[in-house]
């Protein structure tokens, strides 16, 4: 695969390539596919912003529910109790009748799961009774609340990756892949 001139030189290596992303992101749209037909609804897809912005809209346009999609940006602080009122909601959805809808919640990873578990309370909150969460990447090893994704591309290791919308200070969202930053450019980065 051809990396691209700049960041080639960051990447150490690609952990999962764009034909396993889209085999990934198939399996998923077949899966939710499925699952709306059985418990009925109508398909929203929140976009949980910026990280899943790419998976969403690969995502969005290989189901084959009609849907509608919505974004928030969120980000959960402070300690890893569900219960706590320390979701950051920095841009909300707009107002849907949350009781007739099929809520998936889309992120790019799952790391602590503190953000997700305190998104799912968010929409049952408002009414919504068919909440479910899909993630590309999964971290369970950094789990810190009791949480497994609904819908899940890949299962990874404790590592830091970047691409397909995953950041780090904002650059390499737009890699078509995932992949894991050379040491020395993370150290740049997170120290
Ligand atoms: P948590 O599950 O609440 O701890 O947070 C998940 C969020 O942390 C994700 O939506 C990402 O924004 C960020 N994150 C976690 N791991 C990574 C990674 O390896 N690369 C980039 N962002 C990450
Ligand atoms: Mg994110």
């Amino acid at each position: 695969m051809e990396l691209y001139n700049i960041d080639a030189r960051d990447i150490d290596h690609v952990l999962i390539n764009e034909e396993e992303i889209a085999v990934c992101v198939d399996a998923i749209a077949k899966q939710i596919d499925k699952d709306v037909e059985a418990l009925g609804g109508e398909l929203l897809l929140v976009c949980v912003l910026k990280g899943s912005l790419i998976f969403t809209s690969d995502l969005a346009r290989k189901i084959k529910t009609p849907l509608k999609i919505d974004f928030i940006k969120a980000s959960s602080y402070g300690s890893g109790t569900v219960s706590g009122g320390n979701l950051k909601i920095s841009l909300d959805v707009g107002s849907h009748d949350w009781d007739k809808k099929f809520v998936v919640i889309v992120e790019d990873i799952i790391d602590s799961g503190n953000t997700l578990s305190k998104l799912i309370k968010y929409f049952k909150d408002k009414g919504a009774t068919r909440v479910k969460t899909c993630t590309l990447l999964d971290k369970p090893e950094r789990r810190e609340v009791d949480l497994a994704p609904d819908y899940c591309g890949r299962s990874i290791p404790n590592e830091f990756v970047v691409g397909y919308g995953l950041d780090v200070d904002e650059s390499y969202r737009e890699l078509p892949f995932v992949g894991v930053l050379k040491p020395e450019v993370i150290k740049k980065y997170i120290g």
